[in-house]
């Protein structure tokens, strides 16, 4: 009964849809619905200006549709232009930058904040605002060096990168220039003028210069991987190279990676079958030591590997080799490659512990952070530039509480993010570096501070 009365009561509203239709199909109009369209846009900062905001409008949806901006700096609205707005915030602040979008059906809105601290450098990238404190790093840590890697062509263009190198590192490795493919790249002729441009810089500005790395196996020229020779002329030109290099750097090179990267990852972590163990013997390593200790008695002589913390049993094994070598090694270099989420301070702690409990000097060599190591992330948010900042402060609270007499320095592997080597090695975005790309100290710069506290 009440269906058939509900029936009753719609029925005159379906004839009237069904008239007006008739009508217009009548006079030939086609009504098309407005659209739904959703205001979008993307921001990123100016690469030559950090107070320039760049803006993007990505709205979807087809129709005529109007968008203006809201810069959040008061005034009226401002239509969007074709391609990318350029917006200056020059004052200190947080800015609500809203994209408002219109058309026949209503109106949609897509807002972001910006935050401004000009003595972070400018607009700060996804809000993450940089370090502001001016303390240099080699001044803060009082009891040991603070390194960076160069490059020739770095050193050679001068610039920002030599200056920040001079003002706040009081170490420098090269980064590739002195291993074996760069210095000796063919029989009997050594090419030593990258290394010796690095070298003639640290000494000349007063910066200590750790030699890396005399033995790798993933810069071994191809002429020495197809040695051509007997084992025993293989073995003779391995000391010619050795003695040669270190000799040159006698009183310039303070320590050296003899033998980096020995330990295979896979079970046991026995040695790597390199073309050094295949021609010269298990004991190739020693060798090494002993023709460097020769040629610089006053050099350090490191052993040098990565996963030293993640991995106890890789670890384990460096440590027997270290404890092979006696008095003929100084030094542990452990890489300190590793991510904001690990491994943990323990495992860090242990390796600290070990080189410690031997009497040996320890060298975190290659520290890197990696804050995005599950390619998860397009930008650098703010949760992970403080993980990251806490992982450095971390890892500089250990290095800074072994004893004096084991401390020697905590070099980083890069200046800023977008000179990272992982980038290339991961193949993806990641920020695991002290510096953004435009030089601005981050979060990460605080927590390596902290760490000296
Ligand atoms: C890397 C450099 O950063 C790259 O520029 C180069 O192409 C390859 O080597 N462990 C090491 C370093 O001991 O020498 C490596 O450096 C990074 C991993």
């Amino acid at each position: 009964m009440t269906k058939f009365l509900r029936f009753f009561k719609i029925l005159p509203l379906f004839l009237l849809f069904i008239s007006c239709e008739k009508e217009e199909e009548a006079e030939g109009v086609i009504v098309i619905p407005p659209t739904k369209i959703q205001a979008k846009f993307e921001m990123s900062i100016s690469s030559t200006d950090q107070n320039v905001l760049l803006l993007d409008n990505k709205t979807t949806g087809t129709g005529d549709f109007t968008s203006e901006w809201d810069f959040g700096q008061g005034g009226s609205l401002v239509l969007d232009q074709p391609g990318i707005e350029e917006v200056r915030f020059d004052n200190d602040g947080t800015y609500s930058v809203r994209l408002i979008v219109t058309n026949a059906a209503g109106l949609t809105v897509d807002e972001k904040t910006v935050i401004v601290d000009n003595t972070a450098g400018g607009i700060c990238p996804n809000g993450v605002c940089g370090s502001t404190n001016s303390a240099i790093l080699k001044d803060a840590a009082t009891t040991f060096l603070v390194g960076n890697i160069t490059r020739a062509s770095r050193i050679n263009a001068g610039g920002q990168h030599t200056d920040l190198l001079k003002s706040t590192f009081s170490t420098i490795t090269s980064e590739y220039e002195m291993k074996m493919d760069q210095m000796y790249p063919s029989e009997g002729n050594y090419n030593f003028s990258a290394a010796d441009a690095i070298v003639n810089f640290g000494v000349n500005n007063g910066i200590n210069v750790h030699g890396h790395a005399l033995i790798w196996h993933n810069a071994t020229p191809d002429w020495v991987e197809n040695y051509s020779g007997t084992d025993a002329e293989f073995e003779a030109m391995v000391k010619d190279y050795i003695t040669t290099t270190v000799t040159r750097y006698k009183g310039k090179v303070a320590s050296w990676d003899v033998v980096n990267e020995a330990l295979e990852d896979g079970s046991g972590h026995p040695l790597r079958n390199s073309v050094f163990r295949q021609k010269m013997g298990d004991d190739y390593i020693k060798k090494c030591f002993q023709w460097a200790r020769d040629a610089d008695p006053d050099c350090l002589l490191f052993y040098n590997d990565y996963n030293m913390a993640s991995s106890p049993t890789k670890r384990a094994a460096m440590f027997n080799i270290v404890d092979s070598l006696g008095d003929l090694i100084d030094g542990v270099g452990a890489q300190m490659h590793i991510s904001y989420n690990g491994p943990s301070a323990s495992n860090i702690q242990a390796v600290a512990d070990g080189t410690v409990s031997r009497g040996k000097i320890l060298h975190f060599s290659e520290l890197d952070i990696r804050a995005n190591p599950n390619n998860d992330q397009t930008v650098l948010t703010g949760d992970r530039a403080n993980a990251q900042k806490a992982k450095f402060k971390e890892v500089v609270k250990i290095y800074n509480s072994i004893p004096l007499d084991n401390k020697y320095a905590l070099t980083v592997w890069g200046v800023r993010d977008n000179e990272s080597w992982l980038l290339n090695f991961w193949g993806h975005i990641d920020w695991p570096l002290m510096y953004d790309d435009n030089y601005n100290k981050k979060p990460a710069y605080d927590g390596f501070l902290e760490g000296l506290e």
